[in-house]
């Protein structure tokens, strides 16, 4: 029984209006479309091999679909069901066409409740680098992780590391000795997948990676410009000194980040145990620079699809004022 998972390679978010959502990634953001379907419109980034690594799907709220776990080979998706179904956990068998372009997949609900999606097929696409009508300014490549709010995090950190073989860059344990966040990686950069220690299961954002940070000022400046200053809701700034970020709420109500980070993480060694800081106190910001964060970033999560039925999970409630989040990124991503 084995496996390699190679990276995250997609999301599904939730869409109250497909065109204002497409019109927000692809004619502000300059995300390229791909393929399209009455429900779903298939997005990918300027240095994407594969048919997409965003769908936006229509609903009547916003949230996390699932997420896509990209394997090595389609045979992965055999051993991946036997380890589940050893585990008792939930499994779904997709078709190949379910998603344009993907081959047949492995939905799962992780220990904690999260919708995800194993795959290894997925149609190719044009790589756009190199052409000039994709030098816009905002180069977003690829996708980059998802970020996850859990209280489950030792069952998550369990799962991700022993049964599905992730590293971890870094995880922070807290005074009561619980795991406050973490993050997780198959790829050789800081992170697939991060968790923090808030109610859930509830998504706190998806990542996109952009070539350089300069693609972020402009990604700033052009939502600006085209009347939509209110969707930067936190940042730009800096995790590290080797990081550039912003947080946007999307058309619709998603948040996504925009991402660039120079480091590579080469070496399984690398991985580091923080400890939180007692009393640091004080608002959430960027850990080496930028302005504090507003509450919508600490307290307002979206909620996680059903793999089953595609209704959304409950959250255990949110604790306004709770204490652990308000020096929760206060350490960097190491
Ligand atoms: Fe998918």
């Amino acid at each position: 029984m084995s496996f390699s998972i190679l990276h995250t390679g997609h999301v599904e978010i939730r869409a109250v209006d497909l065109e204002r959502a497409r019109g927000f990634y692809v004619d502000v953001l300059g995300m390229v479309e791909t393929e399209r379907e009455p429900g779903r419109i298939y997005l990918r980034g300027i240095d994407d091999p594969f048919h997409h690594c965003l769908t936006l799907r229509k609903a009547n709220s916003p949230g996390l679909g699932h997420y896509g776990l990209r394997v090595s080979s389609s045979g992965d998706l055999d051993a991946l069901e036997e380890l589940h179904k050893k585990k008792g956990i939930l499994t779904r068998k997709i078709p190949a066409g379910h998603e344009k372009g993907q081959g047949e997949a492995l939905r799962v609900e992780d220990p904690a409740g999260f919708p995800v999606e194993f795959y290894h097929d997925m149609d190719r696409a044009d790589i756009l680098v190199g052409k000039a009508a994709y030098r816009q300014g905002i180069e977003i490549t690829r996708i980059d992780h998802v970020t996850n709010c859990t209280p489950e995090t030792k069952k998550e950190f369990d799962y991700y590391t022993s049964a599905l073989g992730f590293a971890f860059s870094s995880y922070r344990i807290n005074d009561k000795g619980v795991i406050d966040r973490m993050f997780l990686r198959r790829k050789e950069n800081t992170h697939d997948l991060g968790f923090q220690n808030q109610p859930g299961p509830r998504n706190r954002h998806f990542a996109l990676w952009v070539k350089d940070w300069p693609s972020i000022i402009r990604a700033c400046d052009t939502l600006t410009m085209s009347g939509l200053k209110d969707k930067i809701e936190y940042g730009p700034g800096r995790h590290t000194p080797f990081d550039f970020a912003v947080y946007l709420h999307d058309t619709e109500g998603n948040r996504v980040e925009l991402y660039h980070d120079e480091r590579m993480f080469i070496d399984p060694e690398y991985s580091v145990v923080q400890r939180a800081q007692a009393n640091v106190g004080g608002q959430v910001s960027f850990p080496f620079w930028g302005m504090p964060a507003p509450e919508s970033y600490i307290y307002d999560q979206l909620p996680v699809e059903s793999i089953i039925d595609g209704s959304l999970k409950p959250s255990t409630p949110e604790i306004r004022g709770d204490s652990s989040l308000t020096e929760s990124s206060l350490l960097p991503r190491m």
